[in-house]
């Protein structure tokens, strides 16, 4: 599929999606006038359908921005009574995130924690059945073997954004600084496809999305 295919497809399919609440309409008004990078609206239904899917309980988000995706994981995770914990390093983003989540009613069934997740990720007691990795790309790295240990078997770890707009498929890096971030999100996507303890799959939707599966321990005969 050419790019422009990829882009036409891309607006088919957004119009397809149902009408969503008018809180996900406002987050994206204003992620667009503070430019803050979010989800495009399909991968946040992808995210609803995957936690909605597989039944999802316990969700770890690292990057929250201002929780657009937080919410569309809400609409499959809380009315099941499930719990979401998410983590956001920049101070005026967590505040607007928490804003939202109280403009939504999901204030208490949410978790947000402010903090580096570098850091936050090793306070973690419990386990998770759905991660969503959507920090800075070039750390995608860094957190892996800490969301496989955090992750329950069965359990999915999604990574947004692994394309890097497009730079790591086709190895066009518009600025020096982001030589490092591609390489890295190269060797991830690399080291999650042939991983002992994972399944992925590499989808072209949005930006490129990165589904892993912790696999169970095979079973001794
Ligand atoms: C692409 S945005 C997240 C968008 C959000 N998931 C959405 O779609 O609505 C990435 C966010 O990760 C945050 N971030 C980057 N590095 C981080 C870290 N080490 N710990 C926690 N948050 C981090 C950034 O401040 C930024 O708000």
């Amino acid at each position: 599929m050419d790019f422009l295919v990829h882009e036409e497809a891309q607006g088919y399919i957004r119009a397809l999606l149902p009408k969503r609440e008018s809180i996900f309409y406002e987050m994206e008004k204003e992620a667009k006038d503070k430019i803050i990078p979010i989800v495009e609206p399909e991968i946040g239904h992808l995210l609803y359908w995957l936690a909605f899917t597989k039944g999802s309980q316990k969700v770890l988000e690292i990057g929250t921005a201002i929780g657009y995706s937080t919410l569309w994981l809400a609409k499959a995770v809380l009315p099941r009574g499930g719990r979401i914990t998410t983590m956001e390093i920049n101070e005026p983003r967590a505040d607007a995130a928490r804003k939202f989540f109280k403009k939504a009613g999901v204030e208490q069934q949410i978790e947000l924690v402010f903090g580096d997740a570098r850091e936050l990720l090793y306070t973690q007691n419990g386990t998770y059945d759905f991660i969503f990795l959507d920090a800075a790309k070039g750390k995608y790295i860094e957190f892996l073997d800490k969301c496989i240990e955090l992750l329950e078997p069965g359990g999915l770890l999604v990574a947004e954004d692994v394309f890097m707009r497009g730079m790591v498929i086709s190895g066009e890096i518009d600025k020096r600084r982001n030589k490092t971030a591609v390489s890295r999100l190269k060797a991830y996507l690399k080291l999650v496809m042939e991983h002992n303890l994972l399944e992925t799959v590499v989808l072209p939707v949005g930006d490129g999305v990165a589904i892993s599966t912790k696999k169970y321990k095979e079973l001794k005969k």
